[in-house]
């Protein structure tokens, strides 16, 4: 039998589509998980009855939020190393001298897959708390074959235990691991060969990414993993252009990337390369912000170009050590420069492009997941405004109120 069809009546639809479409008088059909039809109340097609009516009490609705790049499964913190950067201390300082992240490879290594897990969640309920129904989570703190897998399967875990789509990112190249100390191209040809193919196998990866950077993988190394991963068919993306520029963005847009994270480094070049390639600049404030970086990504020549732009909380115990997209949105508005409409897109519509789950979330339209976020503002603005102050009403994921 057919689902049931259910009407969501009297909200102010912002559906997140290329012309930002809003309809004051709004309405969503549902059935199941999926949307059949918005639009304007007075336009509802009168032959589809619906088994159920929802009123939406005039809030305004929009797309469930998606968090497009995060590290949220990972053990401990850095807050030592946050001290230590107070009192100057570079971040590429603490990383060289053995901190950073192969601090974070040494608790999680240690971690049992059941305590990454308790660990982890309290993160993930934080920004579910705040709307968001699809999250990216890396992993990269394991940094052997076991421990990635560990982290892989935790993120696997926790879209089972939560109402939430989890997509996987194999981030192996995150930093050398110890056991292959001045042997980075040995260390990138494991990965390719045993690593990916086995994970990949287990059904453990949607994608693949690389920290390119004079701290992480070089552009060759990046370029070799790529192959890799196209060549098994999975999608890949890249830390790009954080700390300087090494030509990241340039290669990932030639392999067709997802996207290319960070970019405060890029230049105009680099943002038309992305444009004409669909590759995403995912722009990750609270990271910029955290780190005191003293250099903001392209946004002028990124919009001139017209790259698509997302916004995600990058949420990791080293350089963003946050649990809000909503103070994310706040930030890329202010220290970017972002308008709100661009915050808006960077964690709905372009969020879901940089996951390549734009046929599936991302806005609200026919065909798409009924994920929607019912808020408790009285202009859309209000998402980028509010510091430190969660507006959500209720939560719909898959046509289920969750929150
Ligand atoms: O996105 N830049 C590399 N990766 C993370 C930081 C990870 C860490 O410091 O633990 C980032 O900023
Ligand atoms: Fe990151």
């Amino acid at each position: 039998m057919a689902e049931a069809l259910t009407l969501w009546r009297n909200g102010r639809v912002a559906t997140c589509d290329e012309s930002m479409t809003v309809f004051e008088q709004g309405a969503l059909l549902t059935r199941g998980g999926r949307i059949e039809w918005v639009g304007d109340e007075s336009a509802l097609p009168e032959f589809r009855a619906p088994a159920e009516v929802r009123d939406l009490n005039g809030g305004w609705i929009t797309p469930g939020l998606i968090d497009c790049h995060t590290h949220l499964v990972f053990a401990g913190t850095r807050a030592t190393e946050y001290a230590q950067r107070l009192k100057g201390h570079t971040y590429a300082e603490i990383a060289r001298a053995g901190g950073g992240i192969l601090s974070t490879m040494r608790a999680v290594r240690a971690a049992s897959e059941q305590q990454l897990f308790d660990e982890s969640a309290p993160r993930l309920q934080a920004l579910l708390a705040e709307g968001v129904t699809t999250i990216e989570i890396k992993s990269g703190y394991g940094l052997t074959l076991a421990d990635e897998e560990k982290m892989l399967r935790v993120g696997r875990a926790l879209q089972h235990a939560f109402p939430v789509t989890v997509k996987t990112t194999l981030l192996a190249a995150h930093t050398l691991p110890p056991e292959y100390k001045d042997r980075a191209d040995d260390y990138i040809q494991v990965v390719c060969e045993d690593w990916l193919p086995r994970l990949h196998g287990e059904k453990l990866i949607d994608a693949v990414d690389v920290f390119c950077e004079s701290i992480g993988f070089n552009l060759a190394q990046s370029e070799s993993l790529f192959e890799a991963a196209q060549a098994l068919g999975l999608p890949v993306k890249m830390h790009a252009e954080q700390l300087s520029n090494l030509g990241g963005s340039q290669m990932a847009a030639r392999h067709r990337a997802l996207s290319c994270d960070h970019l405060e480094f890029a230049t105009a070049e680099d943002a038309a390369s992305l444009a004409a390639a669909g590759t995403v600049a995912v722009l990750l404030p609270v990271a910029f912000y955290c780190l005191a970086e003293g250099r903001k990504p392209p946004v002028p020549a990124l919009r001139a170009a017209r790259t698509r732009i997302a916004i995600a909380s990058d949420c990791n115990p080293g350089s963003s050590p946050g649990t809000s997209l909503l103070l994310a949105m706040s930030m890329a508005t202010r220290l970017f420069g972002l308008t709100a409409d661009e915050a808006l897109a960077g964690v709905t519509r372009n969020a879901a492009h940089a996951l390549g789950e734009q046929a599936a979330r991302g806005t609200l339209e026919p065909g798409k997941a009924a994920d929607f976020v019912i808020w408790n503002i009285r202009s859309i603005e209000e998402l980028s405004y509010w510091i430190g102050f969660n507006p959500r009403r209720s939560v719909i994921r898959a046509g289920r109120v969750t929150l």
